[in-house]
């Protein structure tokens, strides 16, 4: 019989070092270090800072991994790693690290898709997913509607962010409410408390946007709206009822979100959706898309919260279905590429 295979995965886009191991569809170890509290003071990540960081807990974390799995790198199938998108110079180390790792010991590389990935992670928490699959991905770099035919060779945009993704403007309402970075948690625990008192607009969901950017999503006016109410509030002295304004902008938020997936879904006739991404930890988020998608007999697949923000197992996810489905592997020449399109799964 042949075994699942077992592999490495590397992901460094952003601020977090993940480096997991996987075999098949079972999650062996995922180890994590991130520069995220080297960033607070700036409001927002710091690539140079990021890169710098990456490069410090590479080693550690490829050796924890490794010993957390219980193996050897000389007993992986392949080595996985994030060619793109995300931030150049914090790729570069991923993509680096993974090429001397599969040098060194003889292995196959992949270079894969990031938001292939995110997708991808799902399978280590409730199998394998049925294709075709809408998947919604939100974090603090992306905000994207894709159609998922096959995660070896066939995902499609539908529609992304046309200025902030979703974890942005979570992380730039905190600031302006004067709560801490990242901000979707922080807004996710005062919303708890607020009540919802004031409507905030949605993005791109009125009658003539439908033509042109039904599945797309823009929260740049929605901050801006937020943070108009507050000033308003204060040049009348009156005091900012923080935890309201938490609750309804999250709802306008994860009311754009949820419609705008659902819609996806019911046009297209697929009865599975995918959440992943940051924004995907948020309470609100998962209990609206619970409730919306179970009216319309859509399957709703959240992973836990930690694999749904970045990390390697997901990497390595990707990397196993990749591996089973017998894909090509990389060359060793491949570039990172910040750019990388969605509809490239593997470079
Ligand atoms: O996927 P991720 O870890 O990194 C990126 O690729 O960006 O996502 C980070 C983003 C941040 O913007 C953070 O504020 C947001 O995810 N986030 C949340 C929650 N937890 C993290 N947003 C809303 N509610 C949450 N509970
Ligand atoms: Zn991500």
């Amino acid at each position: 019989m042949k075994t699942e295979p077992l592999v490495l995965g590397i992901e460094t886009s952003c601020d977090e070092t993940g480096v997991g191991v996987v075999r098949g569809h079972t999650l062996l170890a995922d180890a994590l270090a991130s520069s995220v509290d080297e960033h607070a003071r700036f409001g927002g990540v710091v690539p140079e800072v990021a890169s710098r960081a990456h490069l410090e807990a590479m080693v550690p974390a490829v050796d924890r991994a490794l010993s957390d799995a219980g193996v050897r790198l000389s007993d992986v199938d392949a080595i996985a790693v994030t060619a793109g998108p995300g931030l150049t110079g914090a790729l570069l180390v991923g993509v680096a690290a993974a090429k001397a790792y599969a040098i060194a010991a003889g292995k196959p590389l992949y270079g894969v898709n990031h938001l292939a990935a995110h997708v991808a992670v799902d399978t280590l928490e409730h199998g394998p997913l049925p294709e075709p699959a809408v998947a919604l991905l939100v974090s603090g770099g992306h905000s994207s509607l894709l159609r998922v035919d096959s995660l070896v060779s066939g995902i499609r945009p539908l529609g992304a962010t046309i200025d902030d993704a979703a974890g942005e403007a979570f992380d730039k309402v905190a600031r302006l409410l004067g709560m801490p970075f990242p901000g979707g948690p922080p807004i996710d625990r005062a919303a708890r408390e607020g009540q919802l008192t004031i409507t905030f607009p949605r993005g791109l969901t009125g009658p003539r946007d439908q033509a042109e950017h039904r599945f797309d999503f823009s929260f740049s006016g929605l901050k801006t709206a937020v943070a108009r109410w507050v000033e308003a509030r204060e040049r009348s002295g009156e005091p900012v009822p923080v935890n309201d304004v938490a609750r309804s902008f999250q709802e306008a938020v994860c009311d754009v979100l949820t419609a705008k997936a659902v819609d996806a879904c019911l046009s297209s006739g697929i009865g599975t959706l995918v959440i992943g991404g940051g924004v995907a930890a948020n309470s609100r988020l998962r209990a609206l898309a619970e409730e919306r998608c179970a009216k319309h007999g859509i399957a709703v697949r959240v992973p836990r919260p930690k694999l749904c923000t970045d990390n390697g197992a997901m990497v390595a996810a990707l990397g196993a279905h990749l591996v089973a489905a017998g894909a090509a592997p990389s060359t060793l020449d491949i570039p990172a590429d910040s750019a990388m399109p969605v509809t490239l799964v593997t470079r």
